[in-house]
């Protein structure tokens, strides 16, 4: 990762600890408009709002720490893709941010769903959404997940094995269905934030090699599969790419395979999904494409690699996730305690404090991921301070925001707001810390709704046996 650096000792010798890409603001108060979800500004005494609600005000409603999301910033963007890759299928990728309104949005702006296990199955099923509009992904489906999708009708099945083969041919048989499916493929391309790397990134969990030839002994099995409808290929390369020189490789080496199978077989097949991964800003260094830059180069790619093969370009789809519902969400959080520490050099960091942390947002823990923050209740005069947002969890790499700079007035009571905190936050939270989640809430409008109530510590205590034995379930000592 680009803007991963080593925390500690190197500082002492640099002779600034910020980080190279991080600029120090002229104007701390300033929002760079890359970050934030459309409807966020600043209003009186510099207090930011989302969806016209201050976001004091959405704490005194929804308490701290909150996640909102600005709800027309999010259907704005789903719609955006929808017609941007006109003539596509879009799919939104619902493990970056799923609940049963969220799926209502989807399908109020048209797009189509991908889920990745039988939770966000389920919740996509008992929120009405469409399931011949839904793609079922996973590397290892359970057999009760492959029975729901088959039962349910679910329009794509994400193959991703031979035992899956195996699995599906049974319960397809014993269920008297058929089963719609793509066949996931490694193309050896592996897109890592704002690189890609064409090397043999075979040795991964997901999908079945090209290079190895699973795929093809893959797609050959299940087009001779009787209750199998092989429809095409799945490839997904990554996830934060900023260019589609990824997807280019991964589209000629899939449309490559489609050539080899219709050589195989004499058929061609008629859709290639190419998967999700493309990046958002999380801080000012992350300069994403348009979805409308992106359609066009990914046509034109496809299109290209088509000719080449003498193909017909077949039905296509992407799966964009962080891409939607990332940029319209945003973390707040209240400050607890703020310390200056020396990290020699001359230097010091300044730790803030808040009332979450990595049981909220894991990234930054699980993979440096970096994130952006705000005074948000206020604006300052003080100077711009090096300052790094951490958790309340007993982790050292309990970090939220690695580098950022804050009015140097920061006080225990402040509140801070962290963009592009609407993928991946809270669909990857924990309970670390018997810390109960935070709440989602739906800004809009001047109004908000929750999309997901905040957990609190009865729930947690409903699940220890020890306080709340169901007897039903207890093994015998
Ligand atoms: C198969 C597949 N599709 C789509 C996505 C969505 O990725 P993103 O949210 O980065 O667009 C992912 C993410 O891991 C994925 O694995």
């Amino acid at each position: 990762m680009p803007n991963m650096h080593v925390a500690g000792s190197i500082h002492a010798d640099a002779t600034s600890p910020a980080p190279q890409w991080l600029v120090k603001p002229d104007d701390v108060n300033e929002l760079d408009r890359r970050l934030w979800s459309d409807s966020v500004d600043r209003v009186r005494d510099g207090e930011l709002s989302i969806g016209g609600l201050g976001v004091t005000e959405i704490v005194e409603q929804a308490g701290s720490p909150v996640y909102v999301i600005d709800e027309l910033d999010f259907r704005g963007r789903a719609l955006s893709w929808k017609q941007s890759f006109a003539g596509w299928n879009v799919y939104y990728a619902a493990k970056s941010f799923l609940t049963a309104t969220v799926a209502r949005w989807v399908a109020e702006e048209g797009l189509s769903l991908d889920v990745s296990s039988m939770g966000e199955l389920a919740v996509a099923l008992r929120a009405g959404f469409d399931p011949a509009r839904i793609a079922l992904h996973g590397n290892n489906k359970s057999e009760a997940e492959l029975r729901l999708a088959l039962t349910a009708g679910v329009g794509r099945i994400v193959v991703d094995s031979s035992d899956e083969i195996t699995r599906l041919e049974r319960l397809t048989e014993e269920l008297g269905v058929r089963a719609a499916v793509l066949i996931r493929v490694t193309t050896g391309v592996e897109a890592h934030t704002h690189e890609y790397i064409a090397t043999a990134h075979e040795d991964q969990k997901f999908g079945m090699s090209i290079t190895g030839g699973q795929a093809l002994v893959a797609m050959v099995r299940c087009f001779h599969s009787p209750n199998i409808d092989l429809m095409g290929i799945h490839s997904h390369i990554g996830s934060q790419i900023f260019d589609t020189n990824g997807f280019e490789v991964a589209a000629r080496r899939t449309l490559k395979l489609m050539a080899q199978f219709r050589e195989a077989t004499g058929v061609t097949l008629a859709e290639l999904d190419l998967g999700g991964g493309f990046g958002i800003s999380y801080t000012s260094e992350d300069s994403p494409s348009t979805s409308q830059d992106l359609a066009a180069s990914l046509s034109e790619i496809v299109a290209h690699e088509c000719r080449g093969f003498g193909l017909a370009v077949p039905t296509l789809s992407v799966e964009p996730g962080r891409a939607i519902s990332g940029p319209p969400g945003t973390a707040i959080y209240t400050v607890g305690t703020v310390k200056s520490v020396e990290i020699g050099g001359g230097h010091t960091r300044r730790y803030v404090s808040v009332d979450g942390g990595m049981s909220d947002n894991i990234r930054p823990a699980l993979y440096a991921a970096e994130y952006s923050a705000i005074l948000a209740n206020r604006a300052s005069e003080a100077r711009p301070v090096l300052s790094r947002v951490v958790g309340l969890h007993c982790e050292g790499g309990d970090i939220l925001v690695r580098d950022v700079f804050l009015p140097g007035d920061i006080r225990p009571g402040d509140l801070i707001a962290v963009p592009a905190s609407g993928a991946y936050s809270r669909s990857m939270a924990s309970n670390y810390n018997h810390t109960p989640r935070p709440p989602v809430v739906a800004a809009r409008d001047g109004r908000l709704t929750t999309l997901i109530h905040r957990e609190t510590l009865e729930h947690l205590f409903a699940l220890d046996a020890g306080l709340n034995p169901r007897p039903e379930f207890e093994v015998e000592a």
